[in-house]
């Protein structure tokens, strides 16, 4: 029996939001943008984080939910409608997420360990560096986003994300308000995350904002194509899209306001550059709670659980673009395709987590061009991969949307009326928007990509100067391996071939 279109998708626009803020939210709210905030001049990097959420984030956004809507199936077959050329920016989209899961999935393993360990002391170095253990609560982590991805969109995703999104932000604001309750270290902490310093700022800051602005917004691959496919036309995109930034850059800000004034508290004369990354979430922090005696643990417990929702829904969005196409690539059962997508990406993230292990030691052991594994593949992610994702939804949007006479949409107002049609229907932000993606948001994004390799290549060195650096040559090179590899597999394998629609899981 042919069911409805419903069937699979998101139910309700709440559902949708929450889903999509879910995969938003993650260890790149909670960790990389306050210490990236402290680092580039408080105020100053948080202005600028915002207006890349506007001038590239949600026009990106807004690209990438409507490829995804217009076409309903994975990233593969939603590109290849926009232009059969361009459906190797779908391909892009479906490896990127299948990389960053096999690292991802093993900080949502640490976080899962601290979560339990609250209660007894845990060294970041002991636990890291034993393999087994570390496995072991991947291992328990991932198991958790594949019972929700193998529930299936409606079921498992939408359903969890309404009950653990909230309970993310409760935990979040009850732990903001207590620290900002502590006392001594509050005005120096608050000082120190929020006081604009427009000179610390720099070119640099800049940059990182516009990065962080992808990152933090899961975007420059599938996963708003994908989720975008499940969404029907009562989801009124204009609206969620607003309130998955507003969501998505909340909670970043509130990670602050959570984590300097106790860092400072705990320790007035704190090594700010201890501040950063994994060092912050994983030896300070707990450090931190522990130093509350018995209430310390509470903090910790709710603290940690808040890490582990965060890291979850995001790895939830990055197992189900993959699992997506190889359902409808393979016609495959969803509960087969999640089994074998997660078993793949668990066995690739074991030298992964062995390699940062080591690195957490000190040890220069198992390095990719002087980098641990999971730092490199984030690297390459971030700085080279996401960009060119972003460009390419961006451009099919821009470029390759026909009107309904089979044209291109080739201006700014054609291309809105082209939108409107479709469904997208953004009132007067419309021409704005087509605009947007057709001049200033690519050109935005060129020149975070060439500045991000350049900061690669030519990184500085403890004087402050540039200099040719081989290791990151390297690096710049393997990510453009990759980019090609993707067009020549897409222009051999899939181009011609049948990938699939929702409908056929639906269907089946
Ligand atoms: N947006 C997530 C975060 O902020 C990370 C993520 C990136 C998740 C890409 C999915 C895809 O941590």
């Amino acid at each position: 029996m042919q069911k409805d279109n419903k069937s699979n998708g998101f139910q309700s626009g709440i559902g949708f939001i929450l889903a999509t803020a879910g995969s938003a939210i993650g260890l790149g709210n909670l960790w990389s943008f306050p210490y990236k905030t402290a680092k580039y001049g408080g105020a100053a990097f948080v202005f600028m984080y915002l207006i890349s959420v506007l001038l590239i984030g949600i026009i990106v956004m807004f690209a990438e939910f409507h490829i995804g809507r217009r076409s309903k199936a994975n990233p593969i077959t939603c590109y290849k409608n926009t232009n059969k050329k361009m459906g190797f920016f779908g391909l892009f989209s479906v490896v990127i997420p299948f990389i960053i899961v096999c690292y991802y999935m093993i900080l949502g393993g640490y976080t899962v360990r601290y979560t339990a360990s609250s209660f007894i002391e845990t060294d970041i170095s002991t636990f890291s560096n034993n393999a087994g253990l570390v496995l072991i609560f991947t291992a328990i982590f991932v198991t958790l986003a594949v019972l929700v991805v193998m529930a299936g969109v409606k079921k498992g995703i939408e359903n969890v994300s309404k009950v653990l999104m909230p309970a993310l932000f409760i935990i979040l604001i009850a732990l903001a308000v207590y620290a900002l309750f502590l006392g001594d270290g509050v005005k120096e902490g608050l000082d120190f995350y929020l006081n604009p310093k427009f000179d610390k700022l720099g070119f640099e800051g800049v940059l990182a904002a516009m990065s962080q602005s992808f990152f933090s917004l899961s975007l420059g691959m599938g996963i708003m194509v994908s989720y975008g496919s499940y969404a029907g036309k009562e989801i009124k995109v204009g609206k969620s899209m607003v309130m998955i930034c507003v969501f998505d850059s909340l909670v970043a800000l509130l990670a602050g306001l959570m984590i300097f004034p106790s860092a400072f508290h705990f320790d007035p004369n704190i090594d700010v550059k201890s501040l950063n990354g994994i060092t912050l979430m994983f030896t300070i922090l707990p450090q931190i709670f522990e130093s509350l005696g018995g209430f310390g643990i509470v903090v910790s417990v709710f603290f940690f659980a808040m890490v582990v929702i965060a890291a979850l829904t995001s790895v939830i969005s990055l197992l189900e673009v993959v699992t997506q196409f190889v359902i409808q690539k393979f016609k495959a059962k969803r509960k087969k395709a999640i089994l074998i997508v997660s078993i793949v990406c668990f066995l690739l993230s074991i030298p992964i987590s062995i390699s940062l292990g080591k690195a957490l030691v000190g040890e220069e052991a198992m390095q990719i061009f002087g980098n641990n594994y999971l730092d490199f593949l984030d690297l390459i992610t971030n700085v080279v991969l996401m960009p060119i994702g972003a460009l390419g939804a961006c451009i099919a949007v821009g470029y390759f949307l026909k009107d309904l006479k089979g044209k291109k949409a080739f201006n700014p107002k054609l291309l809105n009326e082209t939108l409107k049609e479709e469904g997208l229907d953004l009132k007067k932000f419309g021409n704005i928007f087509a605009f947007m993606v057709k001049f200033i948001t690519p050109l935005l994004i060129i020149f975070v990509e060439i500045f991000g390799i350049i900061d690669i290549t030519f990184p500085k060195n403890e004087l402050g100067n540039r200099v040719f650096s081989l290791n990151g040559l390297g690096t710049v090179l393997i990510s453009v391996v990759i980019f090609v590899a993707i067009i020549i597999v897409y222009f051999f394998v899939f181009k011609d071939k049948e990938t699939g629609y929702n409908r056929d899981e639906e269907n089946s």
